[in-house]
């Protein structure tokens, strides 16, 4: 199994456009210790033919064009992408469909809930189906594997094992339509599983953990975590009358509730954290906080790296 990181950082990207944190600042003044990143975005393959997205983001044309595996390779229209799998409707992890509308055949994996929060009450995305056969919805399911297609139907040698999250919408979900979605369908972890049985966790938004994650997260080889805030009133500080991190879906990394502590026993599994916001100070290499996490036995996704489980 291959795995590109494409994108590593939270909603907005690192720096974000409308942000003067000490982070944006630092880096847009090419003084900062650490990286810019863009949106939180993988590519995953069995073969190196077939490839599939997790996530949807908004950067994901710059993030193709990044990535030559995933461009076109026959005339006169191709891409090697066959589908997405998307773990919830949060627009960082989904408004990169409307970037995919060309006419391009894709399967796209979600619960009916995730499905109904894009499709419903957004009609752009009606570009996605002006064909016949052009977008295939699949419905997914916490606690239910699937295989992953490739464009002929064959099996691509990929299996996503879609695990239980506390719920938690995306803010654009009108009141109206919360009570008929199924709170459990509102957000997932995805734990890939290649044919000789490697696996990769990618969870970047986990808003608590129970006993039955951490014994499934001991059994895989890489973890990619939520990395979002490294405390709990990070974004309150910048700016005021916003949640805190807890309330937005999201365990902050340190403290004795987070996720650096909840994860300390697990030390089979490479640990990565990943949809890192920008104010979040483990970004900045030259901190404490980026000592304290490496120190912890944990690494800071960067956009490009490529990790490959055999
Ligand atoms: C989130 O997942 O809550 C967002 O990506 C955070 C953000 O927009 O900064
Ligand atoms: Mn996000
Ligand atoms: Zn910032």
């Amino acid at each position: 199994m291959q795995v590109i990181i494409l994108g590593s950082a939270a909603g907005g990207g690192f720096p974000q456009w409308n942000c003067s944190c000490r982070n944006c600042i630092g880096v847009r003044a090419g003084s900062f210790a650490g990286k810019s990143r863009t949106q939180t975005q993988l590519a995953v393959s069995s073969d190196g033919d077939s490839w599939f997205l997790l996530n949807a983001g908004p950067d994901l044309r710059a993030q193709i064009e990044s990535a030559p595996v995933l461009h076109p390779k026959h005339s006169p229209r191709h891409s090697p992408i066959c589908g997405a799998v998307l773990p919830c409707g949060d627009l960082d992890q989904v408004m990169g469909l409307l970037l995919l509308r060309e006419w391009q055949q894709l399967s796209l994996y979600a619960t009916p809930a995730v499905r109904r929060m894009i499709l419903e009450d957004n009609s752009m995305f009606s570009m996605l189906s002006r064909v016949a056969g052009q977008t295939r919805w699949v419905d997914i399911a916490p606690g239910e594997s699937f295989p992953l297609l490739a464009a002929n139907g064959a099996a691509s040698g990929l299996r996503c094992h879609p695990l239980a999250l506390p719920a938690h919408y995306p803010s654009y979900v009108p009141e109206s339509k919360l009570a008929s979605l199924p709170p459990e369908e509102s957000r997932l972890g995805l734990v890939m599983e290649s044919a000789s049985g490697k696996k990769l966790a990618f969870m970047p938004g986990v808003a608590g953990l129970t006993p039955q994650h951490m014994q499934l997260l001991a059994e895989v080889d890489v973890i990619l975590f939520d990395g979002t805030f490294w405390d709990d009133e990070e974004l309150m500080r910048i700016q005021p009358g916003a949640k805190t991190a807890r309330a937005m879906g999201h365990i902050p990394v340190s403290g004795p509730d987070g996720s650096m502590a909840a994860l300390a026993s697990l030390r089979g599994p490479r640990k990565i954290y990943i949809h890192i916001n920008n104010t979040n100070p483990m970004l900045n290499e030259s901190g404490p906080e980026y000592r304290a996490v490496r120190d912890a036995g944990w690494e800071l996704a960067e956009d490009g790296w490529e990790v490959n489980l055999a």
